[in-house]
């Protein structure tokens, strides 16, 4: 179901302490706070997620994975299996990040498998794309959204979207402090409705949340939320602050 979602992806910082305190803040600074139907979401690294899991629990935070591998076990060394996040009572994870793909060679094929585990688990996918500057610069930023989308997803029946959560995450915004303006963000995520109402329904297309990733910070967050179809965002670095996480959970309210 389409719902506002502010996702902080932790990336591979904080220890232990740090991801507690940070949860506690989270905790904390969101008590009482009315969130409008806004789903907050973090997602911290493997070893801290039953610490952050532990603190958030009875609050409105929900705590998602970064990663998992296809398989269910086996001699993977080194990898986490949909089962063992669902076995911790995971209910989510991240998919497909730009930074899984250039640094670890993940492919579209690669994520349609990690997709199905994740989905055959019960868990909700928040799948990642984006292009290069490369591909903006030459105009090719459509067709290789698209590709990364129907690649991954499109073999999906129309009853598992119920499970997909959309993240358009221009690589060259991510981490660069050049956000895409809200327009950019704005002329993609409609892009990005259309391709899958398309392929499915109309409807359906209606009932995707699509987040924005990139540079995404407490002065810049009112103005990208404030768009038609954009439904919320993927935060990285502002993410490690509760103060600023905080700030951008009440910029989408
Ligand atoms: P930044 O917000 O640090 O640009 O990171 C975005 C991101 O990659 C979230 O997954």
């Amino acid at each position: 179901m389409r719902s506002k979602i502010v996702a902080g992806n932790w990336k591979m910082n904080k220890d232990v302490t740090g991801s507690k305190e940070l949860a506690n803040g989270l905790v904390a600074g969101l008590k009482g706070k009315t969130l409008n139907n806004t789903r907050v979401v973090v997602a911290p690294t493997f070893v801290n997620l039953t610490a952050v899991k532990e603190v958030a629990e009875g609050s409105v935070i929900e705590v998602a994975a970064q990663n998992m591998h296809q398989e269910k076990s086996g001699a993977y060394t080194g990898e986490i299996s949909a089962e063992m996040l669902t076995s911790i009572g995971l209910k989510s994870v991240v998919l497909g990040h730009s930074e899984r793909r250039e640094y670890f060679g993940e492919s579209d094929a690669l994520l349609a498998e990690k997709v199905n585990a994740a989905l055959a688990n019960g868990l909700e996918v928040i799948f990642c794309f984006g292009e290069v500057l490369e591909d903006r610069k030459s105009g090719n930023h459509f067709s290789v959204v698209e590709a990364q989308i129907s690649n991954a997803l499109f073999h999906l029946d129309a009853a598992a979207w119920g499970s997909i959560v959309l993240a358009y995450e221009p690589v060259w915004a991510i981490g660069t402090g050049e956000t895409a303006t809200a327009e950019q963000a704005q002329e993609m995520h409609a892009f990005i409705r259309k391709i899958v109402a398309d392929k499915y329904d109309v409807a359906l297309a209606q009932e995707v949340s699509i987040l924005y990733g990139g540079s995404c910070k407490p002065g810049n967050a009112k103005e990208i939320f404030s768009k038609e179809d954009v439904d919320g965002g993927l935060i990285g670095g502002a993410a490690l602050q509760a103060e600023d996480f905080i700030a951008i959970i009440e910029a989408i309210q």
